[in-house]
C-alpha cells in the first residue's frame, strides 16, 4: 500500500514513522515533510494546504491512502474533494472539522448536546465586547472564532487586558477575518488532559490519555506556545474521572456527531479540564495532536495503518486497539525566541547520540542544507524518551536532550513532573 501523510512537523514525522512500521505499507510519502521525515520515506513539496495538488499527487501516484496532519486543509474541505474524486482519506470533512475551525460552532454544538464546558458569550462587534468586558469581573478568556495558527486564545487577568485582546481581535484584526467574531468565556480552573479518540462515524477506541505543556517556561510560565512537551499516561485519568470523562463528555460528543450527521473517519481530540465542578471541554481538536502524538503513537500497540483504514472503512471494532501500559515522554527542543520570533538556519547536532541512548528523535522544523542538519521553525525536534514508569521515560527523553545542541536551543526542564507528583 501507498500512504500519503499531509504536513511537515513533529506529529506527522510521527504518523509517518508509525505507519511505515505496518507490514502492509510498502511507501510513504509526505507533503512536505521534513529532514527526519525524509530517512523513511519520500517528501514532496507540496504545500499541506494545496488541497488540489494534493490530490493531483494522490492521483498520479495512486496513493492508497492520505492521512491529513493539520486541520487547516481538512476545515478547508480536502476530505469532500477527495472523496469526490474516489480517493481515500482519513480525517474529517469541512463540517466535522467546525468543531476546531469555529470555536463559536463547538460551543454551540457543546450545548446542543449538554456536554460540560465554561459559560461563554458571542460577539461580532467591538463595541458589544467591549461593554461586556467592562460590566463583568476579570480573569477572561477570549477566543477568535475561527482558526489563528494557536494564537487566538488569550487569558486576560485585568480589564485593561481584555480591552486590548477584544481590540486586538475585531479592530485591528489581528487573527484576520478568524477574530471578526470573538467568544469570551469563562476562565476555568484545573489540570488539563488530551484525550483522542479514533471514529469511525459509529464507534471510537481511544489512545492513551496524555497531557501537554503549553506554555513556553518551566513552572508553566511565558507564553502560550504549540505545545513543549507531553507525557502519557496520566495518572489524572482513572476510576471516576476517567468514567465522567466518557460518559459526560466523549460519549454524548460521538452521539452528537452522529445525530447531526457529521459522518466519516477521523481523529478527534478532547482537550479537557479536571474543574472542581468535574470536567469540562476547552476545545476540540478535529486532528492529531501535537506533540501529543510524540508519546500517544509510540504507546500504541497495533497497527496503525490497518486501525486507520479500517475507521475509513466503518469497522473499526475488526481491528486489534491496544495501548502499552509503559509511558511516554516527550520534550521539545524549540528555536531561542518561539513562540515569537526567532532565527532559522543553525546546524543540529547530537541527534545520534540521542538515539544512542534509546531516544526516538522526531523532526519538526528541521531542513538538510547541503548535506548539513539545520533548524528550520520554531519546534525544531521532539525528543520521546520511553520505560515502565514515567520517571524512567523522564530520565530517558532528558538523557537524549542533553546531546541535542544547536544555537540559542531551549527546552523545558520540568516536563512530566506533574505527573509525578
Ligand atoms: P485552546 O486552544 O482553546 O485549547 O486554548 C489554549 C489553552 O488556553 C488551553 O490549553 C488552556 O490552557 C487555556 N484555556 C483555554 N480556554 C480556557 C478557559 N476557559 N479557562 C482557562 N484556560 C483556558
Ligand atoms: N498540543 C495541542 C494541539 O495539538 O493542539
Amino acid at each position: 500500500m501507498k500512504v500519503l501523510v499531509v504536513g511537515g512537523g513533529g506529529r506527522e514525522h510521527t504518523l509517518v514513522w508509525k505507519l511505515a512500521r505496518s507490514p502492509r505499507v510498502d511507501e510513504v510519502y509526505a507533503a512536505p515533510g521534513n529532514a527526519g521525515i525524509a530517512s523513511i520515506g519520500t517528501c514532496v513539496p507540496v504545500a499541506a494546504d494545496d488541497k488540489q495538488a494534493l490530490l493531483d499527487f494522490a492521483r498520479e501516484k495512486e496513493i492508497d491512502l492520505t492521512v491529513v496532519g493539520p486541520e487547516a486543509p481538512l476545515v478547508a474541505g480536502i476530505v469532500e474533494l477527495f472523496r469526490s474524486k474516489n480517493r481515500r482519506i482519513f480525517g474529517f470533512d469541512s463540517r466535522g472539522a467546525l468543531l476546531e475551525g469555529s470555536k463559536i460552532w463547538a460551543k454551540q454544538f457543546m450545548k446542543r448536546h449538554g456536554i460540560p464546558t465554561g459559560g461563554f458569550d458571542i460577539f461580532d462587534g467591538y463595541c458589544a465586547a467591549e461593554s461586556f468586558v467592562a460590566e463583568h469581573e476579570p480573569p477572561f478568556v477570549i477566543k477568535a472564532d475561527g482558526l489563528a495558527a494557536g494564537k487566538g486564545v488569550m487569558i486576560c487577568s485585568t480589564l485593561a487586558e481584555a480591552r486590548a485582546a477584544v481590540g486586538a481581535a475585531m479592530k485591528d484584526r489581528a487573527f484576520g477575518e478568524a477574530g471578526s467574531r470573538i467568544i469570551v468565556e469563562e476562565f476555568l480552573r484545573g489540570p488539563e488532559i488530551s484525550v483522542l479518540a479514533l471514529f469511525d462515524g459509529k464507534d471510537y477506541r481511544l489512545f492513551v490519555p496524555s497531557q501537554d505543556h503549553k506554555r513556553a517556561f518551566d513552572g508553566d510560565l511565558g507564553p502560550n506556545t504549540g505545545g513543549m512537551g507531553a507525557y502519557a499516561p496520566v495518572s489524572l485519568y482513572t476510576g471516576e474521572a476517567a468514567e465522567r470523562i466518557r460518559t459526560e463528555i466523549i460519549e454524548p460528543t460521538f452521539e452528537g456527531m452522529r445525530a447531526e450527521g457529521i459522518a466519516g473517519a477521523g481523529v478527534l481530540y478532547f482537550g479537557i479540564m479536571m474543574t472542581g465542578d468535574g470536567p469540562k471541554v476547552l476545545e476540540y481538536n478535529c486532528r492529531f495532536g501535537d506533540p501529543e502524538t510524540q508519546v500517544i503513537l509510540p504507546l500504541f500497540g497495533g497497527d496503525l495503518f490497518e486501525a486507520i483504514w479500517a475507521a475509513t472503512e466503518g469497522r473499526l471494532g475488526t481491528v486489534r486497539f491496544e495501548n502499552s501500559a509503559a509511558a511516554a515522554a516527550c520534550v521539545v527542543v524549540a528555536s531561542g525566541g518561539y513562540p515569537g520570533p526567532y532565527t532559522s538556519g543553525y546546524e543540529i547536532t547530537g541527534i545520534d547520540r540521542a538515539r544512542e541512548k534509546g531516544c526516538i528523535v522526531f523532526h519538526a522544523g528541521t531542513t538538510m542544507d547541503g548535506g548539513v542538519l539545520k533548524t528550520a521553525g520554531g519546534r525544531v525536534l521532539g525528543v520521546t524518551g520511553l520505560g515502565t514508569t514515567l520517571q524512567e521515560a523522564l530520565e530517558a527523553a532528558y538523557a537524549g536532550i542533553d546531546e541535542i545542541a544547536f544555537t540559542d536551543c531551549f527546552s523545558r526542564r520540568d516536563i512530566g513532573r506533574k505527573g509525578l507528583r
